[in-house]
């Protein structure tokens, strides 16, 4: 099945299950932004937990902030959202569809690299085990032709992203030929920069009001709430601050589900440091962030490292992990090496001291800051996509299941009495009467056995019990995994042990 088709069926999937559904439905819904049904918000909040317990409970030096949503707008002026937190965007006349310049450009290097990958795939079809691609990719003329063309754009591109050169960015798509995907012409309007804050008014008269922003990352409530911190926790550098919460940016393009929306969560941690050990710690968190989310066991070939081509003023370091979604590698957390130029600016906006005294050196800084920043609703889709799996069965049906790693799973385990009567029934509730405690169970008595087992496959759920007659006699249940479909009978008194051990956030903690 073709990729996009798979993603147009996790999409579905995620509506038809209560794990998202477009926001403001009924009235036609509003672009870009979704809600979280019943089993969603489940998910979304174990992402959140493994997240936060993976800073806040495996490292001593790390504390966690809850801060507003308002923020002085100042604070937006000091960090250069006013004034640089655009997007170069570019209007089609004829479509009159509004595209990111930059998002063309770098569909158009995908291209590049698809005709690469495409020509060595049918070489290897054609040289089958005597292949070898290294030399292929060295000698093949098309090859070579394609990734000069690529390397030629991707530097001319990265050139006119540093330069903030917006007629050149115009060019580019011009010589390219880049065509609307809409209208398929070239009638492009010149590149403006488009800012992404939403704004408000704070007040209750016309006179009195200030214009407020509502924040498009979570770090500033980090930055501003740092020396409150610092002093009343008594912390000491190297330390972090983390937090999770809404953010929200007025996207161009909106698009891919989930993957950029207009209001979405963030999960962001600042560690400070002194000024000089910024690459190690630099190089220290790629490693960890990386372990965090292969501990998810989708294999390592599903992420990789993308270190940017155009770095941020104040950034002496920034890479991208990225996930394989079904429309290629993309963006799922960010890690900055942001040096110090958050806090002194906010020193020198606020004009209060945000140095730090060093007791050990006795020397006086401001310190750096190493920013690991991945959003909620990305992850989210990621494990969706990676999860999601239609089976041909051997019996001819097809079972549709989502290997969700379990400690995410929004239900762990389902109870299920193999007939409405007989006590089993009874059995079954007193059961999750028990385990309620411990996990998000689900009691599901209607329909044949087959069936209940697929509505749970398709939810996700790691781990069926049937209670049947024997069950009343010694107590006994048939635990099933969802992934093997392997049933074995176990005591109704283990089951709590046993799921424990891989259902818990805690079983995956300690992996790490
Ligand atoms: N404080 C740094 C910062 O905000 P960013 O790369 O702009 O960095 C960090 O964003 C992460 O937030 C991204 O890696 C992505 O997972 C998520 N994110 C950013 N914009 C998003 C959007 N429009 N929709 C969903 N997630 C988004």
């Amino acid at each position: 099945m073709a990729q996009e088709d798979v993603f147009k069926k996790i999409v579905a999937h995620c509506k038809e299950y209560g794990f998202v559904f477009p926001s403001s439905e009924i009235y036609d819904g509003l672009g870009a932004v979704y809600d979280y049904g019943q089993l969603g918000v489940e998910m979304k909040n174990n992402i959140k937990t493994y997240w936060w317990q993976s800073m806040v409970l495996l490292h001593n030096n790390i504390v966690g902030i809850d801060s507003s949503i308002f923020m002085h707008p100042t604070i937006w002026k000091a960090s250069g959202h006013v004034d640089a937190f655009n997007d170069p965007l570019i209007d089609n006349r004829d479509s009159k569809k509004r595209y990111r310049a930059d998002v063309l450009i770098e569909d158009q290097i995908a291209k590049y690299d698809e005709k690469i990958e495409k020509e060595i795939a049918k070489a290897r079809k054609r040289f089958g085990d005597s292949f070898d691609e290294e030399k292929y990719r060295a000698t093949s003329a098309n090859v070579l032709e394609h990734t000069a063309k690529r390397d030629a754009l991707h530097e001319r591109f990265k050139k006119a992203m540093n330069d903030g050169d917006l007629a050149e960015l115009k060019q580019i798509i011009l010589d390219e030929e880049i065509v609307c995907p809409i209208s398929g012409t070239r009638n492009w309007t010149d590149v403006r920069q488009f800012n992404l804050m939403f704004s408000t008014e704070m007040g209750s008269t016309a006179d009195s009001n200030m214009k407020i922003y509502l924040r498009p990352e979570t770090a500033q409530g980090i930055f501003v709430n740092y020396l409150n911190v610092q002093k009343t926790g008594r912390m000491k550098i190297p330390f972090g601050i983390a937090q999770i919460g809404k953010a929200f940016r007025n996207e161009i393009v909106a698009r891919q589900f989930i993957f950029r929306m207009r209001e979405f969560e963030q999960m962001e941690m600042q560690f400070f440091i002194k000024p000089g050990t910024e690459l190690d710690w630099f190089a220290k968190w790629k490693k960890t962030r990386m372990a965090w989310h292969q501990a998810l066991g989708f294999g390592a070939d599903h992420y990789r490292f993308h270190d940017h081509d155009k770095l941020a003023h104040y950034a002496n370091a920034a890479t991208d992990i990225e996930f394989l979604m079904p429309f290629g590698f993309k963006e799922v957390e960010g890690i900055h090496s942001r040096t110090n130029f958050d806090l002194s600016q906010h020193e020198k906006y606020s004009g209060k001291s945000i140095k730090y005294f060093d007791p050990e050196t006795n020397e006086s800084y401001t310190p750096y800051v190493i920013e690991t920043s991945i959003g909620v609703d990305r992850m989210f889709l990621s494990i969706m996509c990676a999860s999601y799996e239609e089976q041909a069965l051997e019996n001819g049906e097809t079972r549709t299941v989502l290997h969700l790693p379990a400690p995410l799973a929004p239900v762990k385990l389902a109870i299920l009495p193999l007939v409405k009567k007989d006590g089993l029934p009874e059995l079954a509730h007193s059961i999750q009467d028990e385990l309620k405690f411990h996990f998000n169970c689900q009691y599901d008595e209607k329909d044949s056995i087959g069936k209940r087992y697929r509505r749970q496959d398709a939810i996700g759920t790691p781990y069926c019990v049937t209670v049947d007659h024997q069950s009343l006699e010694d107590n006994t249940v048939t635990l099933r995994n969802r992934d093997t479909m392997e049933q074995q009978r176990v005591n109704i008194a283990d089951l709590c042990g046993i799921l424990s051990d891989t259902v818990s956030i805690t079983s995956i903690l300690k992996t790490l």
